[in-house]
């Protein structure tokens, strides 16, 4: 049986539960892709962690990520260290060197994507990045495939799994805001910054890589109107549910009624308890996609946490696999047309 070997990037919260998935699953994985996944290497910030839990082999870390990704014997990299550098020139350094890049990097993804995917293009690799947005929800991959031929008008929903967990124990425990953040980050949903979380950052950078699938548009988190949720108080709430309402933080993308804009917004608004989203409990994110001949879809499902995570990335991994024994490669960014964005994100 073929080998393809994969270097992981990073070994956090989501990492570790990738490097655990594919020891555990591995006969499962080899005969579904039909060849064996292996670890080639994971690229840590540190040696001295005690990692035991991943069941990997200690002698695989390294602290040379550039070394691992340029490896003549890596076939695909996949990216979890987040944030914008050194992601980005790792990445495009594997893809420059033909390997294939499975990324969870929402941040990375929104505020160059459109590169990502020209150097994939260009260096005729894969690039897949499921788990960037609404963690294990299957979203990205029906939007760019499934509804490819259809007309998407708007896409609405819970993108941020941390600042809805925060809003519903506020809501329903009337829990404080400092102690639900404290036990999102305890449960492995927040950012390693959770102003990234709190302040909309994250959210707005999932809404422009949904904006650009959707709408086959380059938007960039520039391009999105942002108002985080920090300023939502126990009071607000709480007069929220006084009328029959919820705060949620929602991502908002829609399309110009004439169809030559796109406008892209990040907020906290007040749901009608019987409306779909109000029920979103936890670090659970749901989103409505609006197209014109599939009518209203509503994907929902864990959008944070490692195990959630790491199977979309997983199922990224599998695919490029499956692409690489079939000498076949994965999106490119020709999907990409020039339409107008509105950077007010407003239609
Ligand atoms: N911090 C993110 C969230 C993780 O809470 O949704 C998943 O992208």
């Amino acid at each position: 049986m073929n080998t393809l070997r994969v270097a992981l990037l990073g070994c956090g919260v989501v990492g570790s539960e990738i490097a655990r998935q594919m020891v555990e699953h591995a006969d499962d994985l080899a005969a579904r892709v039909g060849a064996r996944l292996e670890l080639a290497g994971i690229a840590v910030r540190r040696l001295d962690r005690d990692r035991s839990d991943t069941g990997v082999d200690p002698t695989l870390f390294t602290t040379d990520a550039v070394e691992l990704v340029s490896r003549d014997d890596v076939d695909a990299v996949v990216e979890v260290i987040g944030g914008i550098d050194p992601a980005r020139s790792l990445i495009l350094t594997a893809m420059e060197q033909g390997k294939s890049v499975v990324t969870a990097n929402k941040a990375l993804l929104a505020d160059d994507g459109f590169a990502l995917h020209a150097a994939a293009e260009k260096h005729d690799v894969d690039l897949y990045y499921e788990a960037a947005v609404a963690g294990a929800i299957p979203l990205l991959r029906p939007l760019r495939e499934s509804l490819v031929g259809d007309h998407v008008n708007r896409v609405l929903g819970i993108v941020n799994g941390t600042t809805n967990y925060i809003l519903d124990q506020m809501d329903t425990h009337g829990a404080g805001f400092a102690e639900a953040l404290e036990e999102a980050q305890a449960l492995g949903y927040a950012e390693a910054d959770p102003t990234t979380d709190v302040e909309g950052y994250d959210a707005a950078a999932k809404a422009a890589i949904l904006a650009g699938i959707a709408f086959h548009s380059p938007v960039t988190l520039a391009d999105v109107h942002r108002e985080g949720m920090s300023g939502v108080t126990a009071s607000d709430v709480a007069s929220a549910k006084a009328m029959g309402s919820v705060v949620k933080l929602l991502a908002i993308c829609e399309l110009a009624p004439e169809g030559d804009a796109v406008g892209v917004r990040v907020h906290p608004a007040m749901i009608p308890r019987e409306h779909p989203l109000a029920g979103v409990r936890g670090a659970y994110n749901a989103v409505f996609v609006e197209a014109e001949y599939a009518g209203q879809l509503m994907f929902y499902g864990p959008g944070a946490g490692g195990a959630p995570t790491a199977s979309a990335v997983l199922g990224d991994v599998v695919t490029v696999a499956r692409n690489r024994l079939g000498g076949v490669t994965g999106p490119g960014g020709s999907w990409y047309a020039e339409r107008p964005v509105r950077p007010t994100g407003e239609t």
